[in-house]
């Protein structure tokens, strides 16, 4: 018999497939973050159709990626320069309601016998599909099956075709479709800093509601942020459904159809939403409206068609293939899609924590996005990654506005946002984390490096890194003797040592942001010079600042202990005692829920890689042995309390010839929500450990690694895979790999030519070529 928790955690493996194959109420929370769908503009948990929150099993949720709601943040005790507002993703009207009524009896998981059951989401396909077999209370035997897609062609739009065949053949049916006009459900949790934040007031005003027939449409305003969502929906039925009423309620719009004497019906809904975010400035109303006629129009079936071809196009660029691991390779393969699946695609809206599965962390946007997923767009949707950058040019001027309350010149990034403003009421573990704009530049440097967008440097690119560039400026000083630039008061990535002097990966990510900024700025004025001049001109960027800029990296204070031959965390870092982990019971971890912040604060104890992540990002700067002691000390010490840490521990293990190691954190990435390794799934999926995945494998087991625009390859892939392969796309070149345990195949697919290397020994394909090398 398995236990309980074997029963909530357990998918069948398939490695296209994630499927629940039992109804098991105490699942039902957690899987639906799993089985959420989103387009990167909208997103809707993964929730049952009729089930209208009477059960209390799980929440819904409707949400458009950036579309949030303010509050004032209440501090007990505030201190200027707090974020004086809080922001979260709203959850949105919910407009996926559909019950129905056999006879008397409502179909209702909570009664009656569930026969048969399954619920998948599809992987290949980027489907929800419900299977179901049920008998009612009175006897009749239920066949439900839905479809659920939110379409990755159509950002606003979305489909829900539900299809009910009965063993009666003259049965009664009642179905009532709910559009809901008002937040249903919010989910938060005090004593977890990691869960969403719900409202005390409605946060949405309905400003306008129509119905007409078996379709409505609604727009509605945020009361604080003054945003505007609309939303419509509408229905389609097979000949033996009939429409019979739209009754508007306060809540709800209730539409009913009704069938007499029959064997079964379907009926599709259709979905969409549009807001006052949008880049199209023109009434939500109005085009949310003309999404629902043209999606109407099309049908279900074209929608759906239409959709999955674009989702078979996502994985021939995107696919990580792996023989020999089915149960990691599912999990791989969940992860990149609902990476694929939260990503803002319009320079509008970035990328949440939790992507668009739920409202954990509030729907913010953090480091997350540059670091641990824009790797995985660069090479794969390089478009997608493009946009991401885009949104972070949308909020420049609210970083200027940053800067100044904190006292710093050019541009301070927001440690977590949506609109731009930081919201972090947490400082030392919030705005104290200065090398969000280090973070920024460095993915502004890797996405010219891959995809040579040397528009986008000069349209974007280059602002952001001279303004960031001037923060550090303003914010580190020089010794008096002009030989080391020192940054003080900062926190690095690891959460668990707060406001230090001279962390060190702050100090070389913003080593390498003013590098990056001097050497874009010596491009510029070679090839656009005129538009460089103008950039100067509008930013008042003197010739000096530039020259600063090289004499603060040049001379950029990296802390180190020469006893120890390591680079030390911060100055004092290696001054403070080491955690007893020993007498840290299991049940004490994340610390971070069970010790004051002081307590941790105190002591060498990592959340997450520093030193180490460092020397991944900028692995080209530190010699080998150099790396194996940093990683040797700091890893031991870590406790990876956050969910960011396994991928980059397994790549520096990787790296380091620790394969078993290298495998052990990687399996907690690859599985981390499928398996729900954290216990916190129900708030939505781990972003940033998703895309971290691809990097454990690429730059992991590959050894894949990309400096100065120079592909280089070191594979070592785990012994229990008979191989594993995926394609790379740099410039306009795409790479095929297969490395198998006896070889590695580099194949150039497209492209006129590409050099790199393979464990040192230089190649170069030209199109259509292969080469195989052996291990
Ligand atoms: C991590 C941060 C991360 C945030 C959102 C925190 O637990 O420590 O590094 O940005 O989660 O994922």
């Amino acid at each position: 018999m398995k236990s309980g928790t074997d029963r909530i955690s357990g998918f069948p493996v398939e490695p296209w497939k994630i499927t629940e194959t039992e109804y098991i109420p105490e699942a039902l929370e957690k899987n639906a973050t799993i089985f959420f769908l989103g387009n990167g503009y909208m997103g809707i948990r993964g929730g049952r159709e009729e089930a209208d929150g009477s059960d209390g099993a799980s929440h819904k949720g409707l949400f458009v990626n950036g579309f949030y709601e303010t509050a004032p943040q209440i501090y007990g005790e505030s201190a200027f320069g707090f974020p004086d507002k809080k922001q979260a993703m709203l959850n949105l009207p919910d407009q996926t309601d559909i019950c129905f009524y056999v006879n008397a009896d409502r179909f209702s998981l909570c009664d009656g016998e569930i026969l048969s059951y399954s619920r998948t989401l599809d992987l290949s396909e980027g489907l929800l599909l419900r299977d179901i077999k049920w008998r009612s209370p009175s006897g009749i035997i239920v066949e439900y099956k839905s479809t659920r897609c939110v379409s990755l062609v159509r950002p606003h739009c979305a489909v829900l075709s539900v299809q009910v065949r009965l063993s009666e053949s003259h049965a009664d049916i009642r179905l009532v479709s709910k559009s809901w006009l008002k937040t249903v459900s919010h989910r938060e949790d005090k004593s977890d800093p990691r869960t969403g934040a719900g409202f005390r007031h409605q946060p949405l005003e309905l400003q306008d509601v129509k119905d007409e027939g078996s379709s409505m449409s609604a727009e509605f305003k945020t009361l604080n942020s003054g945003l505007v969502f609309a939303c419509a929906a509408g229905h389609q039925t097979d000949e033996n459904l009939e429409f019979l009423s739209c009754v508007k309620g306060d809540n709800s719009i209730d539409f009913t159809f009704t069938g007499t004497g029959i064997s079964g019906f379907k009926i599709d809904r259709f979905i969409t939403c549009c807001t006052s975010t949008d880049v199209d400035k023109s009434s939500p109303l109005i085009r949310a409206e003309k999404e629902l006629e043209d999606i109407q129009n099309e049908g279900a079936d074209r929608i759906i068609s239409e959709h999955r071809e674009h989702v078979a196009g996502f994985w021939e660029r995107s696919d990580l293939q792996i023989e020999g691991d089915d149960s990691l390779q599912q999990g791989i393969r969940f992860n990149l899609f609902s990476v694929y699946q939260s990503a803002g695609r319009d320079g509008r809206r970035n990328i949440a924590a939790k992507g668009l599965s739920g409202e954990g962390y509030e729907g913010h946007y953090f480091w997350d996005t540059e670091i641990y997923v824009l790797p995985f767009m660069f090479y794969t949707n390089p478009g997608i990654a493009g946009k991401l950058l885009e949104y972070r040019y949308s909020i420049l001027d609210a970083a200027r506005a940053r800067a100044e309350i904190m006292n710093e010149s050019g541009a301070l990034f927001p440690w977590r946002t949506i609109n731009g403003e930081e919201a972090s009421a947490y400082f030392p573990a919030g705005t104290a984390q200065y090398h969000i704009n280090a973070d920024i530049a460095y993915g502004v440097q890797k996405y010219v490096e891959v995809s040579a967008d040397y528009d986008f440097l000069i349209t974007c690119g280059a602002e952001i890194l001279f303004e960031t560039a001037r923060m550090w400026m303003s914010l580190g000083f020089f010794s008096p003797e002009g030989d080391s630039f020192f940054i003080n008061g900062v926190t690095g990535p690891d959460e668990y040592t707060a406001i230090v002097n001279n962390n060190f990966f702050t100090n070389i990510m913003a080593a390498n942001n003013l590098e990056y900024a001097v050497i874009t700025a010596d491009f510029l004025q070679k090839t656009e010079s005129g538009k460089l001049g103008q950039l100067r001109e509008r930013l008042k960027l003197k010739v000096s600042e530039i020259d600063a800029w090289r004499r603060a990296f040049e001379n950029m204070y990296l802390p180190y202990n020469a006893e120890l031959g390591i680079y030390r965390q911060d100055d004092a870092f290696l001054l403070k005692e080491i955690w007893d982990f020993n007498t840290t019971p299991e049940d004490k971890y994340p610390l971070l829920l069970h010790f004051h912040p002081l307590v941790i604060y105190r002591h060498q104890v990592l959340k997450q890689p520093d030193v180490v992540l460092a020397e991944f990002l900028l692995g080209n700067r530190f010699p080998p042995e150099q790396k194996k002691r940093d990683f040797d000390y700091y890893n031991a010490i870590t406790t990876g309390d956050s969910s960011l840490a396994p991928c980059v521990q397994s790549i520096m293990a990787s790296e380091l010839g620790y394969s078993d190691l290298a495998y052990d954190y990687f399996i907690k990435t690859a599985r981390m929500d499928l398996d729900d390794v954290n216990g916190n799934v129900s708030d939505g999926v781990h972003i940033a450990a998703m895309g971290g995945t691809w990097l454990s494998i690429v730059c992991g087991f590959a050894g894949m690694r990309d400096y100065n625009g120079f592909l280089s390859f070191n594979p070592a892939i785990p012994k229990r895979w008979k191989s594993l392969s995926f394609h790379l796309k740099k410039e306009a070149e795409v790479l095929g790999l297969r490395l198998s345990q006896a070889e590695t195949e580099y194949e150039l697919l497209e492209g006129f030519s590409i050099t790199f290397s393979h464990k040192g020994e230089e190649f170069r394909l030209k199109s259509g070529e292969s080469v195989v090398i052996k291990n």
